[in-house]
C-alpha cells in the first residue's frame, strides 16, 4: 500500500524477541536490560495472523529481527509459516550470527532467503569489548555456514566507530573473493547509540578507497533497502553504505516495523504507530486489524531528524526492542 506521502510500503521488519546473548555497547547498557515477560510477546500464531493481513495490504518482504531473533525457540517454524502465506515472497533474518551455524539448515529448509550478519570486527579482543561477550568464533562459524549454503544471500553489517577503525579494510576485504555484501552503517542516535560518536560515510569511504581503489556504484542494483552498493575493481562481492545521518533515505523508505509486543511502528525515530495487541486480545476480525494498519501507515512520518535534538514523540527504546 502507499503511505500518506505516496511511498510504497511493502517491507515489514518483524522483531520476534527483545532478548539477546550479546550486549553491544551502542545497543544496550552495560548492566543489560530487563527482558519483557513472555506473556507480553506475541505468539507465532498471532504474528502469522497479523502477517496475513499485512500481506493483504501488499507487504511482501519480511525481515525477522530482535534482539537476537535466533534466541527465540523454533524460529524455523515461523519462517515456514510466513513463507506459506500467499503474497509473501521473501523472508530474511538479521542476526549476530552466534547461533546461526546450528540453526541455518532448518531455517533454510523452512525457506529462509537472506541472512544479514552483524560483525564489527575480526579481532577477538575487540569483539569482546564491543559486544561484551567473547563470541567472535561463534559468529565466524555462523558466517562460514551462511556462505557455504547454496542459494542463500549473505550480507554483513558493520557499524564503524573509532573503536574498530583498524578493521574497516579487513572487513571490506571479505567481499573480495566471496559473493558477500559488506555494509557499513552510520551509527544512529537511537537508544545507547545516542551518546556515542559515529564515523561518517565520507571518512570511511576515503579510508576504503585508499586501500582498495575507487568504489564503482553498482548501477541498477538497489537491493530493496536503504543500502547503496559499490564494487572496487577485482571484487566478487560488494561494499555498501547505510548512511542515515549523512545521506538521508527517508523519501524512498518502504518499510514499517512490528515490535515483539505487537506495536506497529511506522518510523525508526518516532514512537508513532498503533498497538495491535489489544485488538488481538479483544478478538476483533481481520477487517478491524486491517483498518488500524492502514491508518497507522497513512500517518507514517515524513522523515527522521537525527542530530537535531530530541523532540516529543521521539523513540526512547533501545535497539534491542526495535530490531534496528
Ligand atoms: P536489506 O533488505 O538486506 O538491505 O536489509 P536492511 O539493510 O534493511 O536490514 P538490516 O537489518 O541489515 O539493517 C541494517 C541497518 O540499516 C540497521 O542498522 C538498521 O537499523 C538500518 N535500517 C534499516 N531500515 C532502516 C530505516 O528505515 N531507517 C533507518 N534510519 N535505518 C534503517
Ligand atoms: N546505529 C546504527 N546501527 C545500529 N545497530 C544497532 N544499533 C545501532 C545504532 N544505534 C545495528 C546492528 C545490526 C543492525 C540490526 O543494527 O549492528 O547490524
Ligand atoms: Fe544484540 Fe544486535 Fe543489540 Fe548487539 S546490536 S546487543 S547483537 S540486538
Amino acid at each position: 500500500m502507499r503511505d500518506g506521502q505516496g511511498r510504497v510500503i511493502d517491507y515489514l521488519r518483524l522483531s520476534v524477541t527483545d532478548r539477546c546473548n550479546l550486549r553491544c555497547t551502542y545497543c544496550m547498557p552495560p548492566e543489560g536490560v530487563e527482558w519483557l515477560p513472555h506473556t507480553q510477546i506475541l505468539s507465532y500464531e498471532q504474528i502469522l495472523r497479523l502477517c496475513r493481513v499485512f500481506a493483504g495490504l501488499g507487504l511482501h518482504r519480511i525481515r525477522l529481527t530482535g534482539g537476537e531473533p535466533l534466541a527465540r525457540k523454533d524460529l524455523d517454524q515461523l519462517v515456514a509459516g510466513l513463507k506459506a502465506i500467499s503474497g509473501i515472497d521473501h523472508v530474511a533474518v538479521t542476526t549476530n550470527g552466534t547461533l546461526l551455524a546450528e540453526q541455518l539448515p532448518v531455517l533454510r529448509s523452512a525457506g529462509l532467503d537472506t541472512v544479514n550478519i552483524s560483525l564489527d570486527t575480526l579481532d577477538r579482543a575487540q569483539f569482546a569489548a564491543i559486544t561484551r561477550r567473547d563470541a567472535l568464533e561463534d559468529t565466524l562459524t555462523g558466517l562460514e555456514a551462511a556462505l557455504a549454503m547454496p542459494g542463500l544471500t549473505v550480507k554483513l553489517n558493520c557499524v564503524p566507530t573509532a573503536d574498530n577503525a583498524d578493521q574497516w579494510v579487513p572487513l571490506a576485504e571479505l567481499a573480495r573473493a566471496q559473493t558477500l555484501s559488506v555494509r557499513f552503517i552510520e551509527l544512529m542516535p537511537i537508544g545507547m547509540g545516542g551518546g556515542l560518536p559515529g564515523i561518517v560515510e565520507a571518512e570511511l569511504r576515503a579510508r576504503l578507497e585508499e586501500a582498495l581503489g575507487p568504489l564503482h556504484p553498482c548501477e541498477g542494483d538497489p537491493g530493496g533497502g536503504p543500502c547503496r552498493y559499490f564494487r572496487p575493481a577485482g571484487f566478487t562481492g560488494r561494499i555498501g553504505f547505510i548512511s542515515a545521518m549523512t545521506h538521508q533515505f527517508c523519501s524512498t523508505c518502504n518499510r514499517v516495523r512490528l515490535t515483539a509486543t505487537g506495536f506497529l511502528k511506522t518510523c525508526l525515530q518516532y514512537e508513532k504507530g498503533v498497538e495491535l495487541r489489544p485488538l488481538l486480545d479483544a478478538g476483533v476480525g481481520d477487517e478491524v486489524l486491517r483498518a488500524a494498519m492502514v491508518q497507522a501507515i497513512a500517518e507514517k512520518p515524513i522523515q527522521h531528524h537525527f542530530g537535531q535534538g530530541a523532540r516529543q514523540q521521539d523513540e526512547r527504546h533501545n535497539m534491542n526492542q526495535i530490531g534496528g
